[in-house]
């Protein structure tokens, strides 16, 4: 079965055409980190207008890729939420418009259940293409790249716990099947990529803050600066990372903003060790949530999951349990995940007619 998926949730335009679930024919993303970059962080309306820009184009060039033509796929998939409003929006009122005239099938998919679900996606042969959107281009153009297909699915069985790590979402997750979860966890403020964000740009890294501070913690030492691990041993599987922001803000103060911005070992062991408090807090909670469930297996899913210490540190702490990553280009937002996760969604109630809407705040089943 061939679905075509539409993600457009947040800061990424992205089309994919996928068959069974897991064999992926070809992949797009646009990234528009930088047109909000010079802002520190997502402009919503920006957002909106990029995705109306790309999509439709994307759609053809993603099929044109595939040998594919608009009638080939089965059904179509959908973000229907949670994300910001105007950006979903363009990606469900263009599924729906494509459904009506070649009567398709409509699915809806919950993003975080995609991220759950992007273990299990790969293999196909397809490379995958990123475009970075140009802020000064009109016409909506950008630099492009292809980047190495990802291999086959990866060994997970149903259940097994999920953590989401990414910019809007940090939650310990059961997954009982594609379309059965229960949140065990979740923050009671900031995400975790929310916090890498926001002290990146307090250290005047840039934007996005993720990938910046892991290339800086790099050569750093994590342990040069003992920052509180909230909420580590709180008894629950909740997280909590606005303190450990402010902690960050007030190390930067004691030691002089400038001198931490220009002397870089003092940056990189500032970088490494805020991000080793963040790893730490992240691998205690999934431990105990795995202790809590009885599962063996753990899925770390979400652009977080993409940091190298927190790939590196997982196995170590976690010996007994098999834990799985999948490959980079999955863990960022992609519709290979949406129309993978769809397929499972294909054949119960739902599939939904065009009445359907984008839900800003949609609750995960
Ligand atoms: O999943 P995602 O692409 O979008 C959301 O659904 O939010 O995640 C984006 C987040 C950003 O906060 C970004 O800083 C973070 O993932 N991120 C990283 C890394 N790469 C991306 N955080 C830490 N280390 C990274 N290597
Ligand atoms: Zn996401």
């Amino acid at each position: 079965m061939l679905i075509l998926g539409i993600e457009t949730s947040c800061d990424e335009t992205s089309v994919a055409l996928v068959e069974d679930g897991c064999r992926v024919l070809a992949s797009h993303v646009a990234s528009q980190v930088r047109i909000h970059a010079r802002f520190g962080g997502v402009v919503p309306e920006l957002a909106s207008r990029a995705h109306i820009q790309r999509l439709i184009p994307m759609i053809d060039a993603c099929l044109r890729e595939a040998g594919a033509s608009l009638g080939d796929p089965d059904a179509v998939a959908v973000t229907q939420g949670p994300g910001l409003v105007g950006a979903l929006l363009v990606g469900v009122e263009t599924a729906k418009a494509i459904a009506f005239a070649r009567r398709k099938a409509l699915i809806p998919v919950h993003h975080i259940a995609a991220h759950l679900y992007s273990p299990f996606v790969g293999g196909g042969g397809a490379a995958w293409r990123l475009v970075v959107l140009d802020p000064e281009a009109t016409d909506g153009s950008g630099r492009e790249s292809a980047h190495a297909p990802p291999e086959a699915g990866q060994p997970l069985e149903y259940p097994y716990v999920g953590l989401v790590v990414s910019g809007g979402h940090s939650s310990l997750i059961l997954c009982r099947s594609p379309r059965c979860h229960e949140v065990l966890g979740e923050t009671v403020d900031d995400a975790a990529g929310e916090a890498f964000d926001k002290v990146a740009k307090l250290l005047d890294l840039g934007y996005p803050g993720g990938p910046l501070i892991d290339r800086v913690a790099a050569d750093g030492d994590p342990a040069r600066f003992d920052l509180p691990r909230p909420m580590r041993s709180s008894g629950n599987l909740d997280f909590s990372f606005s303190g450990l922001k402010t902690a960050v803000l007030l190390l930067v103060r004691e030691l002089g903003a400038d001198r931490v911005r220009t002397d870089p070992t003092l940056l990189a062991d500032v970088c490494a060790s805020f991000q080793e408090a963040v790893v730490d807090v992240l691998l205690a909670k999934a431990r105990a949530a795995l202790e809590m469930t009885g599962c063996r297996h753990l899925a770390i899913v979400g652009g977080v999951a993409c940091n190298r210490r927190l790939r590196a540190a997982a196995a170590r702490a976690l010996p007994h349990a098999r834990v799985v990553f999948p490959p980079p280009v999955l863990c960022t937002d992609n519709a290979a995940m949406i129309a993978g996760l769809a397929y499972h969604l294909r054949d119960d109630h739902r599939t939904c007619d065009l009445r359907l809407n984008a839900d800003a705040a949609l609750a995960l089943l």
